[in-house]
């Protein structure tokens, strides 16, 4: 007996949206209720939050304000518990996070029907995002990003994730939130290097894609460092619409494919946090992933000294300290394995993006070893870091 193979296909859309706001949980702000309300419009939902430590000592109201929100709109919304993560990259190190959070939505019974809400940086919200997303094969997700880094990239995409085995993100889901909720209340407390740290991302977007909004931090650098919160949203919003774009329009949401222009500058970023034992943040690594693949861009004359300088520029001039902490070789190797992890992580050929000119990426698919090598040590003679 010959069985000819079942052929098997469907199509599944995917929507949520990015909210913005202030005081999300204020008594007279109805967005959360009501998009709660959208699910379900006549029932009662069941939320578990999940809080970034970070955040509740910045904003010790919150909680309460949380309880008192949802007895506001108990029509709608029913508190069963909150749950307090050690924020920062500690919070994707460690898998007891993950069982903590699948702990409580055993406990509190949430079903697929009720909501896990996280609220914190883009740490915390990778890790309760993949909680989220393996209870009951995936419980819904509202995120409520608190840093400038969450709001403009980490948290409005699709992807959830913690580390293991010394890599980043090597264990994770692609799963799209519920909503997301971006509330400026909670950029004011932020220490100056989580103030500035996702700026890189906003450079790393208009670098790849946009010149003029690349043209617009330029000219915002230096009221972006010194907290102007007008520019600062305009910078969010721009560096979110254009993720987001990038993720529905580009043809590869879950990645299947080798090429990831919105990594550009993050094979040695995603090593350099590890390197650095996850002390230096992920947009600080960005920073100067960016400032290395730039170098290496110019020596390989797919730049000019001009286009490196300008933008090398503007880096510094927004805070970011662009030296790179290698010294000897054993550290240089360790770094450079980085290329190799970035491709196995993805998988298939070696696809690397480059930019030759602002605003316009292109992909390379091999790196000469010892012309990156020249690149960092360029980087820390022009940064004053003793060469390896
Ligand atoms: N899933 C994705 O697509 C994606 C994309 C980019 C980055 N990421 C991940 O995001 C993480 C970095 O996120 P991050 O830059 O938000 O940093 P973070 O989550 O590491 O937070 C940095 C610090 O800020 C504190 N904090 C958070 N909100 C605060 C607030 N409002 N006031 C005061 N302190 C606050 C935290 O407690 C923590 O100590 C990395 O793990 C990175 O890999 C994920
Ligand atoms: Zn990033």
């Amino acid at each position: 007996m010959q069985f000819k193979p079942i052929e098997q296909s469907f199509a599944v859309n995917f929507n949520y949206s990015l909210h913005f706001t202030n005081e999300v949980f204020g008594s007279s702000n109805s967005l959360f209720a009501e998009i709660i309300k959208s699910y379900k419009p006549n029932n009662q939902v069941k939320l578990l939050f999940v809080i970034d430590d970070g955040v509740l000592r910045n904003h010790s109201y919150l909680l309460e304000n949380i309880k008192s929100y949802c007895l506001n709109y108990s029509k709608q919304l029913i508190f069963t518990e909150s749950l307090l993560i050690p924020g920062g990259e500690a919070a994707k190190n460690n898998y007891d996070n993950v069982n903590s959070i699948i702990g409580a939505i055993d406990k509190n019974a949430i079903c697929r029907h009720s909501f896990i809400v996280v609220i914190g940086g883009g740490a915390v919200i990778d890790m309760a995002g993949y909680a989220a997303s393996i209870a009951h094969r995936g419980v819904k997700l509202i995120r409520i990003p608190t840093t400038v880094l969450s709001q403009n990239d980490a948290a409005i995409g699709v992807k959830n994730g913690i580390n293991a085995h010394g890599k980043k993100n090597f264990i994770g889901t692609f799963a799209t939130p519920y909503a997301v909720i971006n509330d400026q209340k909670f950029l004011t407390t932020l220490e100056q290097r989580d103030w500035i740290a996702g700026v890189a991302e906003a450079i790393k977007v208009a670098l790849i894609k946009d010149k003029s909004f690349f043209t617009e931090i330029k000219k915002n650098a230096v009221l972006l460092k010194e907290r102007n919160m007008e520019a600062m949203l305009h910078s969010i919003y721009r560096c979110a619409e254009m993720h987001m774009d990038h993720i529905a329009q580009n043809g590869d949401p879950f990645e299947n494919g080798s090429s990831r222009p919105l990594d550009f500058g993050h094979w040695s970023a995603h090593k350099l946090e590890q390197m650095s034992n996850y002390t230096m943040r992920h947009g600080e690594a960005v920073a100067k992933g960016m400032a290395i693949d730039l170098t290496y861009a110019c020596i390989l004359e797919y730049i000019s000294s001009d286009v490196l300088d300008e933008i090398l520029g503007v880096l510094i001039n927004i805070g970011f300290d662009l030296s790179i902490p290698v010294s000897g070789n054993k550290e240089m190797n360790e770094l450079l394995n980085g290329i190799e992890e970035f491709r196995e992580h993805l998988g298939g050929e070696l696809t690397i993006t480059m930019i030759n000119e602002i605003g316009q990426k292109f992909d390379i698919h091999e790196i000469n070893l010892e012309l990156m090598t020249d690149a960092i040590n360029s980087l820390n003679k022009k940064f004053k870091i003793n060469a390896a």
